[in-house]
């Protein structure tokens, strides 16, 4: 007897009941050429809520999304001239570019955490590679730990941090690499590196002309960087019990209020995983003009709760 029986050797069948865990909405680690990733359908709201219960995390970051090839990035960002060398220069590989999102991105918002940039990647591992055209989705994958832990660079590794809360990690041997990715932002004119990794800034400056550091100006003006980098138009007014006719409401729990303009449910059982996958797209939904406030409702602090409420926070917050 072993003490985690969710790992297994990344064979055939392996591969297969991954790529079917996946396609029906599941979670499963897997390796690559970096770190373990824990990976979810990215085009699947809950899906991507599910990555963050898993993780623990308090707070909704960004995550990467994978891809098995560059040309599967047409339709989910906008490639420029410079999006393209990279491609061509460094994927498969350790890099991922952060790129506006088409106009009719597919991926969930949850899993860019409601910015209008995507984080995307095409892993140089095989084993990621294989399970990626099985799965025939883009797969979102941060690092296969808890939150705060150190990254996972064998499935054993991943199991340690994450115990039962993955039903299948891909045992794929170590990590050549070991180290996350390197990040670089092309939203702006300017190229920012946002994360150091195995590509450096002196190859991506070959390839880019100046690339600006973390840090920097322009590291500070991207939007990743920004503690409140999803707000909508409208004020938020939190902790609401009732809601006005110029008000839409943000409503949670089976007990909601009438009155509102217009009233979208983060999810009527009071389902917290519910609650996240549905968050930034009925947050977009209710940002209408015409109107005074969005008034949302109180959610519990517990779980994702934690990172639902950080996030709405964060769009409350005072602009500057
Ligand atoms: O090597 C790696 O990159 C691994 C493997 C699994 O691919 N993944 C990984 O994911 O390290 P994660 O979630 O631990 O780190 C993702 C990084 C974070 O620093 C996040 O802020 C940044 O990418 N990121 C993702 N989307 C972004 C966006 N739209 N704008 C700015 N930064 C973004
Ligand atoms: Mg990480």
């Amino acid at each position: 007897m072993t003490a985690f029986d969710n790992i297994r050797p990344a064979d055939d069948a392996a591969l297969e009941e991954a790529a079917r865990i996946l396609r029906a909405g599941g979670l499963v680690a897997f390796p690559t050429e970096t770190v373990y990733g824990l990976g979810a359908d990215a085009t699947d709201d809950r899906a991507v809520a599910a990555i963050f219960e898993a993780k623990g995390r308090p707070r909704f970051n960004p995550l990467i999304v994978h891809l098995p090839e560059a040309a599967a990035a047409e339709g989910l960002a906008v490639l420029d001239d410079r999006a393209r060398a990279l491609a061509q220069g460094f994927w498969p590989g350790p890099l991922t570019m952060v790129l506006p999102r088409a106009a009719s991105c597919p991926v969930s918002l949850l899993a860019s955490a409601g910015l209008d940039s995507l984080a995307l990647r095409v892993p140089g591992h095989p084993l990621a590679e294989a399970l990626l055209r099985r799965t025939g989705r883009p797969l979102a994958a941060p690092s296969a730990n808890r939150a705060g832990a150190l990254s996972p660079t064998s499935a054993g590794h991943v199991a340690a941090s994450l115990g039962d809360r993955v039903p299948l990690i891909l045992d794929g041997g170590p990590c050549p690499l070991g180290l996350e990715s390197t990040v670089v932002d092309l939203t702006g004119r300017r190229p920012v590196l946002l994360r150091p990794g195995a590509v450096t800034r002196e190859a991506l400056e070959a390839a880019l002309g100046p690339v600006a550091g973390p840090g920097s100006n322009e590291a500070i003006k991207s939007p990743g960087q920004l503690s409140s980098h999803y707000a909508p138009g409208l004020p938020l007014r939190l902790d609401a019990t009732g809601a006005g006719p110029r008000e839409a409401l943000l409503a949670f729990g089976p007990k909601v209020p009438e009155g509102a303009a217009v009233t979208l449910n983060l999810s009527p059982s009071g389902d917290l995983t519910e609650a996240a996958a549905k968050l930034f797209a009925q947050l977009h939904a209710l940002d209408r003009p015409g109107l005074e406030a969005i008034a949302v409702m109180p959610v519990p602090e517990t779980g994702l709760g934690a990172a639902i409420n950080d996030r709405l926070r964060r769009a409350a917050a005072p602009r500057g």
